[in-house]
């Protein structure tokens, strides 16, 4: 470094000074944006593990301490504190709301909660059996044209109402994506009860008698959506920011996101998490799992295990897995898959393999095994993720959409392939 505000970069010849950008807290960044300019070079970042793609407001992790902040506030004290929609508004605005603001804001997520009847439509397109992921990218990105005409980009308003819109509908069409899947006909959202109540509502009523929710499953869902609500820069919200980068409509990028968010090296780790232990099946079988997942040549991972960013523990980990046991018990639920799941983070966290390479149980490790004992069958887990994340998605979108710096998105390479060549005719080949 030649001074602390600028690192002095030299590529043959050519030597140039970059900026050091400073952040509130974390790591400093160098801006290299000047470098193919003065030097002909671009960099290279597989998985962009070092690089910086905007400036956020939002949120901020620190891997190595097991930090995670929202608009600067720890994940525990909000988790203890706050509700989801609360979170909600924080990440979306910067600010807690006061109570005034609070009751408009829920309001109006309230009363934007329900679909337009034509949805109905559009969801008996797919077959019976389609994944509830493969619905809601298709129902979110139909959205699109539901209200593109109406929405104009330069107006905060009507950016904000988009959020909103999307907030609001993004359970209920869940809802009604699994209500397809089973038969069951569409449940119209009830404007009485809270957010996380409404979804379990929509979920699980059925016409034919009143349905008993309990406190304590509508407490724990809040938790793992005030859990999952944001994660700074993650491969779901990138894309949201890519495709939101082009100016396109804030219902495709967020289709968008739930598309990036299904893979299962991200949000489809708690439905792999649940298919694991059931495959393991029973704790004498745990080592075996663990030897195989050890076994490179396997290709077997331990699902709900590692993680890009936290390199010592999830701190979203620890809150869950306390949330986990009083679930089970208030709801007196004696799950054999939680024997096997408990085992399995015992012996991995004394394995040196894991050891070694910090390895550690992630969220998604026991958020599955809330879903299961709420019911919430394991082809929804994703979608469950992807309702909570829409707050943070939203909220990228939106400070995004905001931001002067804001430009297309468009990588670089390293081009690999056939340098110039000219064609052959397909009779001389
Ligand atoms: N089981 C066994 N070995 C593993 C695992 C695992 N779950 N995760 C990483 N490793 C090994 C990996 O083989 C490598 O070993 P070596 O150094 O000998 O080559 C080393 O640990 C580092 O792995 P990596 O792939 O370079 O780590 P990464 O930071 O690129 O990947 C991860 C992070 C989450 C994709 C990965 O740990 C993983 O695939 N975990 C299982 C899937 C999972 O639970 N995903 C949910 C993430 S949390 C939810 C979210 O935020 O979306």
């Amino acid at each position: 470094m030649s001074d602390s505000n600028s690192v002095t970069l030299s590529a043959g010849e050519t030597s140039v000074s970059l900026p050091v950008i400073r952040p509130t807290v974390g790591n400093d960044c160098i801006d290299i944006a000047r470098l193919p300019k003065e030097t002909g070079c671009f960099t290279y970042d597989n998985g962009f593990t070092a690089t910086a793609s905007c400036r956020s407001a939002i949120t901020y992790i620190d891997g190595d301490e097991g930090v995670l902040l929202y608009r600067g506030y720890p994940i525990d004290q909000l988790a203890e504190k706050s509700s989801f929609l609360e979170v909600a508004y924080l990440l979306m605005h910067g600010e807690l709301p006061s109570a005034g603001e609070f009751e408009q804001f829920s309001g109006q997520i309230t009363r934007h909660s329900m679909l337009n009847e034509k949805f109905k439509n559009f969801v008996e397109g797919f077959r019976y059996d389609a994944h509830p992921m493969a619905m809601l990218v298709g129902m979110l990105g139909s959205m699109a044209s539901f209200y593109h005409n109406d929405l104009d980009y330069d107006d905060p308003e009507q950016r904000r109402l988009a959020a909103i819109r999307l907030l609001a509908k993004v359970p209920t069409v869940a809802a009604l994506c699994h209500r397809y899947s089973i038969g069951w006909p569409a449940c119209h959202p009830r404007n009485n009860l809270e957010y996380t109540s409404r979804f379990l509502h929509m979920m699980f009523e059925v016409p034919s008698e009143p349905l008993q929710l309990s406190p304590v499953a509508a407490k724990a869902l809040d938790l793992l959506f005030i859990l999952h609500a944001d994660h700074e820069q993650n491969a779901s919200t990138s894309t949201v920011r890519l495709v939101g980068s082009t100016g396109a409509n804030p219902y495709a990028c967020i289709a968008a996101g739930v598309a990036a968010l299904w893979g299962p090296a991200h949000g489809g780790a708690n439905e792999a998490v649940l298919k694991m232990l059931g495959e393991i099946g029973r704790p004498e079988n745990v080592q075996s799992a663990i030897d195989r997942a050890k076994d490179k040549e396997s290709g077997f991972r331990l699902m709900g295990f590692g993680h890009r960013v936290y390199k010592n523990f999830d701190p979203r980990a620890t809150i869950i897995r306390e949330m986990t046991h009083k679930v089970l018990d208030e709801l007196g639920i004696d799950d054999p898959l939680l024997d096997v799941a408990m085992r399995l983070e015992e012996a991995a966290l004394k394995d040196d393999y894991f050891v070694q390479r910090k390895l550690y149980p992630n969220v998604d490790f026991y958020s599955g095994i809330i879903y299961k004992a709420l019911n919430i069958p394991t082809e929804m887990f994703t979608v469950m993720f992807a309702i909570a994340r829409t707050a943070g998605w939203v909220s990228h979108w939106l400070e995004q959409q905001n931001d002067p710096e804001t430009k297309i998105g468009r990588p670089r390479q390293i081009y690999t392939g056939a340098a110039s060549r000219d064609y052959v005719a397909i009779d001389r080949r």
